[in-house]
Order: structure tokens, then sequence, then C-alpha cells
């Protein structure tokens, strides 16, 4: 699905705007500013598609993709949606609505029946965070099967990227909703993109 051109299909700004459940799932999730649109766009090799910033707090609904199509109807239901969320840990957005995206990401995380995969990026520059843990503690509760993804590893040199990637492994072993795979990417330089689609794959059709 990833040679076909992919649609915007809608943008929920809370749990009542969702699409049905339907076609398996596949959500990226990460600090604000992480670069969750810009690796869902070279993921899909549409710039522009999911809309990227340089201002934290981009992306404000949950933005559902779709490769273009199908109908929607019953038998004719694209085989995967990309779920583009609101990034968490923006201090300077207001605090009702850090508290709504907040609220609004969480729910869709802990109750999405068809969600197979989460993507959990992480700036490869700073690592795991606070509100990193408190997502994947989430995400283990409610055994949501999750995957790190590094972000930005152009940023830094290989030998540092490497040494996050073991780290990273040694912090994830005890989580038990926590794919032991993990992969470094740069959507900017293209980086790690085809093991991540292949990733998306797996996490889709296993
Ligand atoms: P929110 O929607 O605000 O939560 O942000 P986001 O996680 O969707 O981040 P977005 O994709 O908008 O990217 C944020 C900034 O990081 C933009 O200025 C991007 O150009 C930049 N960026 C994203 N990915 C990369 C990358 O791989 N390398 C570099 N150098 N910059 C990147
Ligand atoms: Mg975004």
């Amino acid at each position: 699905y990833f040679l076909r051109p992919w649609i915007f299909l809608r943008g929920a700004p809370s749990m009542k705007f969702l699409p049905p459940e339907g076609p398996p799932e596949v959500a990226f999730a990460g600090r604000s500013n992480v670069g969750k649109s810009s690796l869902i766009n070279a993921l899909l090799a549409q710039k522009g598609l999911a809309r990227t910033s340089n201002t934290p707090g981009r992306t404000q609904e949950l933005n559902f993709f779709v490769p273009d199509g199908y109908s929607g109807a019953e038998g004719d239901m694209p085989p995967i949606a990309l779920i583009d969320m609101p990034g968490y840990g923006f201090a300077k957005a207001p605090k009702a609505q850090v508290d709504a995206w907040t609220e609004l990401v969480f729910s869709y995380l802990r109750g999405r029946v068809t969600l197979k995969r989460v993507f959990l990026l992480i700036d490869a520059r700073h690592g795991i965070k606070k509100n990193d843990e408190e997502v994947m503690d989430l995400l283990d509760k409610a055994a949501v099967s999750y995957q790190v993804v590094l972000t930005k590893a152009d940023k830094i040199k290989p030998p540092a990227v490497a040494r996050l990637v073991e780290e990273t492994h040694g912090r994830l072993k005890k989580r038990p909703a926590a794919f032991p795979e993990l992969v470094a990417t740069s959507s900017e330089k293209g980086l790690g993109i085809e093991d991540l689609r292949a990733a998306i794959h797996r996490a889709v059709e296993g």
C-alpha cells in the first residue's frame, strides 16, 4: 500500500468524531515536534499530506490517512489506516488545550480495538522523557503493542545514535507491550524509512 497514493480521510477533534472501527490502524505518538507528521509524509512519499511545522503543537486532531480508492463500504475497506496524533508535552500551549489533546490521545490509545500498533517516536537527541514513560505505562497496562522509533537521526552522529539504541533497548526490556526492535529514522534523509514500512506491514498482517 505504500506504492499507491494516500488521502487524508478525516480529522477527529474528539472521540465522538472518530471514524467507525474498520481497517487495522497504526498510530504515531510522541512529544510535540518530535517529527510524527514528517515521518508519515516520508513513509507515504507525499510531502505536505500531513501538515508539519517548526512550531510545536501543529497537529491538533487525530488525523486519519488511508490509501486512495476505497469506498469505505463493507467489503471495500482500505487495508490499513495511519493516524497522525497531536503531540504531548508542549508546555507553551494553554493548559486547557494541552489537557484536551492529552485526553484525546490517551483515550484513543487505550480504547481503540482496531489499533494494531503504536509507533512511539523519540527524538534521537533527547531520548525517552518522563511523559514518554507515562505513555508507555498506559500502553503496557492496556496491552497495546508499541514500537519505539528514533527520529531526526540526521541531527546527531551515527555512534551517538548507536549508543541511544543500546540504552533504549535496555529500558524497553521490562516493558511487556514494547516490541523489542527499534528503528532509527530521518525523515529528512530517508534513513530507516524502508525498515519502518516493513515493520508496519508486519504489524498489520501479523
Ligand atoms: P506536532 O504536530 O506539533 O506534535 O509535531 P510533529 O511531531 O508532527 O513534528 P513535525 O513533523 O511537524 O516536525 C517538527 C519539526 O521537525 C519540523 O520543523 C520538521 O521539519 C523537523 N523534522 C521532522 N523530522 C525531521 C528529521 O528527520 N530531520 C530533521 N533534521 N528535522 C526533522
Ligand atoms: Mg504533527
